[in-house]
């Protein structure tokens, strides 16, 4: 079996996670968490929280899933998230034709290109339908938008939307967001939650699916005064998979933030800062730092929101999976809701003192511009309003022109009204600009999974199990009776009630013998399993037994879970024996 199928197996068998709905045949794309993996993915969670929101000091919302189709209008996500599809004429099963392309040529960034060119390259390289083998040569390759629609309410009057990614449900609420950060920038409002995309081909279990979990952080700055504290992470190394590098022969290079930012490689501060944040994230989870890059996106690859854009990408069955989009979206979602909703989403920049400005104003003569433009007359004078704005220099004549929907309109600049004036301002209205780590929770789990999955001999037995971090592990620590009988379950019960008011995830196992018990808990990753035996009767001490190395040691009771808060701290069974 393939490492992921190695994992698909455990993770199905153990209660990680299995594809859902079974019972009724199954549904492609949507997964349910088991009781491991539903402990796993909130521990995950917890460590993404404890670094974006309590150690960068951001604030935490959870914000409705369905949101009206107003909101996407503005992001831009009902005319441009999208994906090719490619249906197969013979068996009529849908996939992602740029997947395909990608999949069958060297071409790496297939999604830049448009449905037709992939279209053209599915019929030069002879590609056939995945599922029955027929030539795809000729079918039409064509958009296809990954929202899920449905009716807010009875009707069909307020179409809305399964939000695409969890982002939206911060920006659209940026008017309140900004006075609980009393309008101060910068400041930063994280969430997590779910995001639904109807996937062409869902596929690899947790890494495409069509319901997942989010954990995106927006940090609204001043583009001109707010510079990321750089100085605290400069030194952090990066391994980087530059465009240079993907454009050229080369392959991941390691770089201080700092010398990345001074070459050039990395063209924003606040995404480097990021990146350099984040390593510590993907560290304490227990990602195989040797098996994760941060690649660089090629130009025709990025969001239609994206200024400069990387992704964290980790190393699964061979393949190189995104776990981690890093935005700069400059001020495009704020400055696409302020104008569609006609709310506020800027915030006012005062300035250090008041300042004398000169405003070109104009105030066209209605009565000259009605008789002589007709209907127009409005936009006419709004068009000089704005091109005093813009460009004073063009009232410098005897006559002035604008343009209205295609048609010019000259008018003397003394019907305008038009004159330079001095104002006294204390600030000035700006749009944020929003820099956007967006994790994706499955993808993490998923690759924690793989990354922490081992095999040994142990007493001549191969045994499998889960290296993960031991604070991650959904379970802290297990509790054995050596038997069922004579006090030791009872004792043990106790003492796995003590450790549970003590604060611990704590499992206790009675059934089979010890020996498999041991195994059980190998396999999803419990760093420690406790037994309590005969002699524990009789001097009130049990068992410590460590998951990797399997060596033992015995604690007294009393001294228990405090033995444990310390292995659980870093410590070793030496440091506590
Ligand atoms: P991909 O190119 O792999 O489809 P993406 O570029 O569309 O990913 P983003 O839009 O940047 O992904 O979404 C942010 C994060 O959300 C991703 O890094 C990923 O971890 C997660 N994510 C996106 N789509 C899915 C999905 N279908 N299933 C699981 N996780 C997803
Ligand atoms: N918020 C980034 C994305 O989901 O596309």
């Amino acid at each position: 079996m393939s490492e992921l199928e190695d994992i698909s197996e455990l993770a199905r068998r153990r209660g990680f996670f299995f594809p859902s709905n079974q019972a009724y045949g199954g549904t492609a794309g949507f997964y349910t968490y088991g009781p491991e993996g539903a402990a796993l993915k909130r521990n995950v969670e917890d460590v993404w929280r404890d670094i974006y929101v309590r150690e960068e000091d951001h604030m935490e919302v959870s914000a409705p899933t369905i949101m009206p189709e107003a909101v996407f209008e503005a992001s831009g996500h009902l005319e441009g998230f999208d994906d090719m599809i490619v249906e197969c004429a013979d068996c009529g099963a849908a996939h992602r034709a740029d997947h395909l392309v990608e999949d069958a040529t060297d071409i790496e960034d297939a999604e830049s290109y448009g449905p037709e060119e992939i279209g053209e390259l599915i019929a030069t390289h002879g590609i056939d339908c995945p599922s029955c083998g027929a030539s795809l040569a000729g079918d039409p390759v064509e958009e296809f938008n990954l929202m899920f629609g449905t009716n807010i309410g009875p009707g069909s009057s307020a179409p809305g939307y399964l939000r695409p990614e969890t982002a939206q449900g911060i920006f659209v609420e940026f008017p309140r967001l900004k006075e609980y950060a009393r309008n101060q920038l910068p400041f930063g409002v994280a969430q997590i939650g779910r995001a639904y995309r109807n996937e062409i081909s869902p596929r690899r279990a947790l890494v495409r699916v069509r319901e997942f979990t989010q954990a995106e952080l927006e940090h609204f700055i001043d583009p001109e005064t707010d510079d990321p504290p750089i100085e605290r992470v400069e030194d952090v190394e990066l391994p980087l998979y530059s465009t240079t590098a993907q454009n050229g022969d080369g392959g991941v290079e390691r770089h201080a933030v700092g010398d990345a930012l001074d070459a050039g490689i990395i063209g924003s501060e606040w995404v480097a800062y990021y990146l350099a944040r984040s390593m510590a994230f993907y560290e304490r989870i227990g990602i195989d730092m040797d098996r994760f890059r941060y690649r660089q996106h090629l130009a025709g690859e990025r969001a239609h929101y994206a200024a400069d854009c990387w992704d964290a990408e980790t190393e699964l069955g061979g393949d190189w999976i995104e776990v981690t989009g890093f935005a700069y979206r400059s001020d495009y979602d704020l400055s696409k809701h302020g104008d569609y909703s006609g709310e506020d989403f800027t915030i006012f920049r005062q300035y250090d003192e008041p300042v004398t400005v000169e405003r070109a104003t104009v105030d066209p003569e209605m009565s000259y511009l009605g008789p002589e433009f007709g209907g127009a007359a409005a936009d006419v004078a709004d068009a000089l309003e704005r091109l005093a704005g813009r460009d004073r220099s063009a009232f410098d004549g005897d006559a002035v022109t604008v343009d209205v929907d295609g048609d010019e309109y000259t008018v003397p600049v003394e019907r305008t009204g038009f004159e330079i004036t001095e104002q006294t301002e204390s600030g000035e209205h700006v749009t944020p600009h929003v820099v956007e780590p967006s994790f994706g929770v499955g993808r993490l789990v998923y690759s924690v999974l793989v990354h922490a999955r081992r095999e040994d001999t142990v007493d001549g037995e191969e045994r499998t199990y889960l290296e993960l971090p031991p604070t991650l592990a959904p379970t802290a620590v297990a509790v054995f009776p050596l038997m069922s009988r004579d006090g030791l379950d009872d004792r043990a019960e106790a003492i796995a009630e003590d450790l549970r008011r003590a604060g611990l995830e704590v499992s206790y196992d009675e059934s089979g013998n010890i020996g498999r018990r041991y195994r059980r808990q190998d396999e999803v990753g419990t760093p420690y399993c406790v037994t309590v035996d005969y002699d524990t009767l009789e001097d009130e001490t049990v068992t410590i037994r460590e998951r990797d190395s399997t060596d033992q040691t015995r604690v007294a009771i009393e001294e228990l879970p405090e033995a444990i808060r310390r292995l659980l701290a870093g410590e070793t069974l030496a440091d506590i024996e």
